[in-house]
């Protein structure tokens, strides 16, 4: 780059710096993320599309482009973005400079972990740790079996084909997160139809960051409501045990975080390790026969699908060396969490299926001090969900000739699986 480039360059982001810092980029005004942006989220199939690998195999750290003055990088590699996730020195999650007045903290809407930094960061996830202990996860076990029972019966009764997103994929993590956090039945439908618009960015970052008001808001109305009256889940606990000392605005982003986090992203395991298991039906029923084997193809599926296509932003907070480039402050880190897991650099073949590969350490519940705190929520849920529907359908078939996978969105997933529960009867004379 010639000294002239260089120097504009350094203009420019000092401009962005300055905008950012006085709220004046906003992207959550953004009518549409343009393509050069957001290419990496498309999908072949369930695969990411075959330019991802390509650009992992050559950078595995490359500039993606030039957005509002700021370079984006994508980080495709494994070492990489392991290296990026862990370092909250060098890295701010902190995604409110770039939100215009949406990201005040009084009364903004973005809350929750994911865009805080050390030492915030730090006193909220201990808030919610305890929560999350396998000892108070257990509680949990005997219910996560009950709500997938009911919603097989529930599938049973409408059969024989039916679309198992609204019927199970959706209602068993949605069902378990109203008991983590102890919600009354009467607030849960409220609070279903807050759920889905979040991760979506064909609508650019209105449905991505605005939507984030509305389920905050619930939630925080509910935080108040179970001041005088605490529910047995998460927000109870947390008042019971800290009082006055967290405000409804915390608890409920807090508690936000958690539905947020754990609803689409559950939600499109479950339908889309169906489908994969479909398509491979000795490991289906494999599932169903052999307890030994379900540990490791549901960390195959989480591995292979990648739901959480990338984590959040990481925004360096000084110039910082990554994987041979220069990346400066006030550039934007992507870290695509479903190309790093399959890094050939790890393994060969990971680009396929196959549960019966040694075990491998994948990054689909990120790493670092931002890990998934659900992670073993969500297992438990898969580890009970899927043999249990390979039991009750073993000859469960998808009932459509091409599905519908979401092209945009940072969570990847299906609208809608049709299955047939029981094989189609064929006529005699048809045979
Ligand atoms: C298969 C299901 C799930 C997947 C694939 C998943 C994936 C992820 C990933 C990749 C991150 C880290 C993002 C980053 O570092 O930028 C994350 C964070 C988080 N997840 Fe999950 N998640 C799942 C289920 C859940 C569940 C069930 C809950 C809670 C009930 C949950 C709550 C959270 C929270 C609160 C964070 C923020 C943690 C922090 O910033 O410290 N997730 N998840």
């Amino acid at each position: 780059m010639s000294r002239l480039t260089s120097y504009l360059s350094a203009q420019v982001r000092r401009l962005v710096l300055a905008r950012a810092g006085s709220g004046a980029i906003d992207l959550s005004q953004l009518a549409k993320v343009p393509d050069r942006l957001a290419w990496p989220l498309h999908r072949d199939g369930v695969d990411p599309v075959t330019r991802l690998g390509e650009l992992r195999a050559e950078q595995p750290v490359a500039k993606l482009t030039s957005f509002l003055g700021m370079n984006v990088w994508l980080v495709t590699g494994d070492a990489e973005a392991r290296q990026v996730l862990s370092d909250t020195s060098g890295y701010s999650n902190d995604i409110r400079p770039f939100m215009g007045s949406r990201g005040s903290t009084t009364d903004g809407d973005i809350g929750g972990l994911g865009f805080t930094d050390p030492p915030e960061h730090t006193r909220l996830r201990k808030l919610l740790t305890p929560e999350f202990t396998m000892r108070r996860l257990e509680r949990l076990r005997p219910r996560i079996a009950e709500i997938v029972e009911r919603q097989l019966d529930a599938m049973e009764e409408q059969g024989p084909v039916v679309d198992l997103v609204p019927s199970f994929a959706f209602p068993v993590p949605f069902l378990v997160i109203c008991e983590l956090l102890g919600l009354p039945d009467e607030e849960r439908d409220t609070f279903r139809q807050l759920g889905s618009a979040r991760f979506d960015v064909s609508s650019g970052g209105q449905g991505v960051f605005g939507a984030v008001s509305d389920s905050r808001r619930f939630l925080m109305e509910a935080t108040r409501r179970q001041r005088s009256r605490p529910g047995d889940g998460l927000i109870g606990q947390i008042i019971g045990e800290y009082g006055d000392d967290i405000s409804d605005f915390d608890l409920g982003g807090l508690a936000d975080g958690v539905f947020t986090g754990g609803l689409e992203t559950s939600a499109s395991m479950l339908a889309l390790g169906t489908a994969v298991l479909l398509e491979h039906p000795d490991e289906y029923r494999r599932v169903a026969d052999d307890p030994t084997v379900v540990d490791r193809t549901v960390e195959e599926l989480l591995r292979y699908l990648g739901v959480v296509q990338i984590a959040f932003p990481r925004f360096p907070k000084r110039d910082v060396e990554l994987g041979g480039h220069h990346i400066a402050r006030g550039d934007v880190v992507i870290c695509h969490l479903a190309g790093a897991n399959r890094d050939a650099r790890l393994s060969p073949a990971l680009d396929r299926f196959d549960p019966g590969r040694p075990p491998l350490s994948h990054l689909s519940f990120g790493h670092g001090f931002h890990r998934c705190v659900g992670a073993e929520l969500a297992r438990m849920e898969l580890r009970a969900a899927f043999p249990a529907l390979a039991r009750r359908f073993p000859d469960l078939a998808v009932a459509a000739d091409r599905l519908d996978y979401r092209q945009q969105s940072i969570v990847f997933g299906v609208e809608s699986l049709p299955v047939r529960l029981t094989p189609a009867v064929v006529p005699a004379w048809g045979r």
